[in-house]
């Protein structure tokens, strides 16, 4: 802190939160107007990799930018700050930021006053900060997952220092809530539930970067919610590592069903999602409270990741083939209608073929309607990080022989609704073509078809005219 201005605006500093970071948000403010009369743009970027929950950070990160005076830009030449939310669930993520900040260092060389943060999962792994300080010097400010609402305390000390400012914690100690969060797109909005992870799945980075499970108080939710309805939000996501566990950490707090019956009773919301529940506490409250509520999503996300029982054993995952299996017989019997989607491991330490079978049988059984897969990724720290891995080779065929399979059986329910007519919440204009719209079914099925951008945010009805496997080509009422 070798700067007397920010030591000055640090002992007027409240010490409460959020109101503390509302000062320093003002604070910078002050700063930018002023630069700003001398011609300055104050243009911010931020970089999301990762899952959901890092999305949500991102969006966090762009609504105290904004907030604070800065304009985002997503041409990183203009950007005064550029900001990085990361992931670190497997070594590839780590890489992917490597590649951006190394591409990084020709724009800092032109700019000195170029301000690179990082925050996110990777950064609360000692060995990647210290090799981000050791190889991108320019990178000016690292801060980690229990600290992102300090994103203004921290901006403002940097740009008035000029020094670099590192500072890293183990776990929340506060759920800091009401701080600005800029949404992506007006009509869809993301909800944190909760906050970390207990589960302590032997392969899983996630509980040693994210810290213990924390859920938000549910009127506080619920609260958020309510606002993001009033603001023409029309489906919400709730996230958790682990939604099914919500409230257990709060002796006074509701159980997830109670908390998504409430929600899914908001007037005015029309769809209701969320990620990520665990197989292994997905009660028949659960489905009940889905069947009952027609504007809860008609997509279950349940990552498998193992179909043998040994291995979800050393996975420490508290199930078993069978009891998947009967979990998914279950739910195809209360929503005959619904898409599951799942995560599967290939090649966990120890993995046999015969395992490896177990994983295919149940794929078989299950006929999800998408997939995602990932090789085995070797996390340190964690337990599973010190067994025997299964050859690469191994795990790369096994690898394309589950593709395949999940390929194979996901085209038995693919097309399913072909000829009917179903609500589109429409997304965005086509990519690949002019005068197309994209769109997303109550199932996440995509939908492409023909419209103005007008309809971009509406639900219209659309009827689906052609299947293309894991998406359809539809035209509007
Ligand atoms: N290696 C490979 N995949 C992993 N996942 C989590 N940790 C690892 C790892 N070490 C996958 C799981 C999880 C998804 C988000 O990422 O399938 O559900
Ligand atoms: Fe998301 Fe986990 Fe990656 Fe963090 S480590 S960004 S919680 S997937």
């Amino acid at each position: 802190m070798g700067n007397k201005l920010f030591t000055e605006i640090l002992e007027n500093a409240p010490a409460n939160e959020p109101e503390r970071q509302f000062y320093f948000i003002e604070q910078i403010k002050a700063l930018l107007d002023v630069k700003k009369g001398e011609g300055y743009e104050a243009k911010a970027m931020v970089t999301v990799i990762g899952c959901q929950m890092s999305a949500k950070d991102g969006e966090k990160l762009q609504g105290i930018l904004q907030e604070a005076g800065y304009s985002i830009t997503e041409k990183e030449e203009e950007a005064d700050v550029i900001l990085f939310t990361t992931c670190t669930v497997r070594e590839n993520a780590n890489q992917k930021l490597y590649g951006r900040i190394g591409q990084l260092k020709h724009l800092y060389q032109r700019n000195k006053d170029l301000i690179i943060g990082i925050t996110g999962c990777m950064m609360q792994e000692k060995d990647e900060v210290e090799t981000i300080q050791r190889k991108y010097p320019y990178v000016h400010l690292i801060f980690g997952t229990h600290n992102i609402y300090k994103l203004a305390e921290y901006l403002l000390e940097t740009m008035l220092s000029k020094e670099k400012k590192v500072e890293l914690l183990e776990d929340s100690a506060e759920i800091v809530e009401n701080l600005p969060s800029k949404r992506k797109y007006s009509f869809r909005a993301a909800v944190n539930i909760s906050f970390g992870c207990n589960n302590f799945c032997t392969y899983c980075i996630v509980p040693y970067v994210r810290g213990r499970e924390k859920s938000r108080d549910s009127q506080e939710i619920l609260k958020e919610c309510e606002a993001l309805v009033a603001d023409g939000v029309k489906e919400i996501m709730l996230l958790g590592q682990n939604v099914n566990s919500y409230g257990l950490d709060k002796k006074e707090e509701c159980s997830f069903p109670e908390l998504l019956a409430k929600i899914a009773k908001l007037p005015g919301l029309k769809r209701l999602r969320f990620m990520t529940p665990n197989p292994k506490d997905f009660s028949d409250e659960l489905l009940q409270v889905m069947k009952e509520n027609e504007n809860i999503c008609n997509h279950i996300h349940l990552p498998l990741q193992s179909g043998s029982t040994a291995i979800l054993k050393r996975m420490n995952r508290h199930y078993s083939k069978e009891s998947y299996m009967a979990l998914v017989k279950k739910i195809r019997e209360v929503l005959p209608d619904v898409s599951l989607t799942t995560d599967i491991i290939v090649g966990f330490p120890g993995e046999t073929e015969e395992d490896f079978q177990d994983t295919m049988e149940v794929v078989a059984y299950s006929k999800f309607d998408s997939a995602f897969t990932f090789q085995y990724s070797k996390r340190t720290g964690t337990p599973a990080a010190k067994w025997e891995a299964v050859p690469e080779d191994v795990v790369k065929e096994r690898f394309q022989r589950l593709l395949e399979h999940i390929r194979l059986h996901s085209e038995e329910r693919e097309g399913r609704d072909l000829g009917k007519v179903m609500e589109v919440l429409v997304e965005e204009k086509d990519k690949e073509s002019e005068n197309m719209l994209t769109g997303r079914l109550s199932n996440n099925v995509l939908v492409h078809f023909e419209g103005g951008e007008r309809l971009i945010g509406e639900i219209v009805p659309v009827r689906l005219d052609k299947s293309m496997g894991f998406y359809y080509y539809g035209s509007v009422l």
